[in-house]
């Protein structure tokens, strides 16, 4: 397998203690991290396999002001990148009861500009075992992505992380 680039925001919250946690089990030799407001669409060069980590705060996620996220920025690095045969896996924080009807919304958001670009897209989850109404994250009755809650189920991080990578990591090349 390839290294994984690991590209993640906003930092200093629950997105990064998650993307550290991710990194630490796949471990540093197969896996680079980084955080979405240092990097270019370049530096998605390097990578045929992927992770993407966000975090869900309304609309704020891509306003331009909110420089933690970086994710206003990076969105359009990602929008001019050659992202054709690439193998990329999404991971997104969010809080499923104060925001049932949006829960982890931000992942459709990153899905939505993947689509169409010959990208193999990995680690849908299956939404059974979450509480919530509504997600720009669902597709076909999948979300996109693994969903995290460190707001009200901290206790099945771990394992939910164990499970999406005993999937995802035999699917990278
Ligand atoms: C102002 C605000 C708005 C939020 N909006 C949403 C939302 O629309 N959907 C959701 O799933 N979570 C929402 N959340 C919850 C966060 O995504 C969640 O707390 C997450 O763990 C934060 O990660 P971070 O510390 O890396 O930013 C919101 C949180 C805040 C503070």
């Amino acid at each position: 397998m390839k290294k994984i680039g690991l590209l993640y925001g906003p930092v200093g919250g629950s997105t990064e203690r998650v993307a550290k946690q991710i990194h630490e089990i796949i471990g540093a030799d197969k896996c680079d991290i980084l955080k979405v407001r240092d990097s270019k669409k370049e530096d998605l060069s390097r990578y045929d396999n992927i992770i993407f980590g966000c975090s869900t705060i309304g609309a704020e996620t891509w306003q331009a002001d909110q420089v933690k996220s970086g994710w206003f920025t990076f969105i359009h690095e990602l929008g001019k990148a050659d992202l054709k045969g690439k193998k990329i896996a999404i991971f997104g924080l969010g809080d499923q009861i104060r925001y049932p009807d949006h829960f982890v919304d931000a992942m459709g958001e990153i899905y939505e500009i993947l689509i169409g670009r010959g990208v193999d897209t990995v680690g849908k989850v299956d939404p059974a075992g979450y509480q919530f109404t509504d997600s720009k994250a669902l597709s076909g009755g999948r979300f996109v992505g693994l969903p995290i809650d460190e707001e009200f189920e901290a206790d099945q991080t771990e394992s939910r992380i164990r499970e999406w990578l005993r999937e995802i990591l035999p699917q990278f090349s």
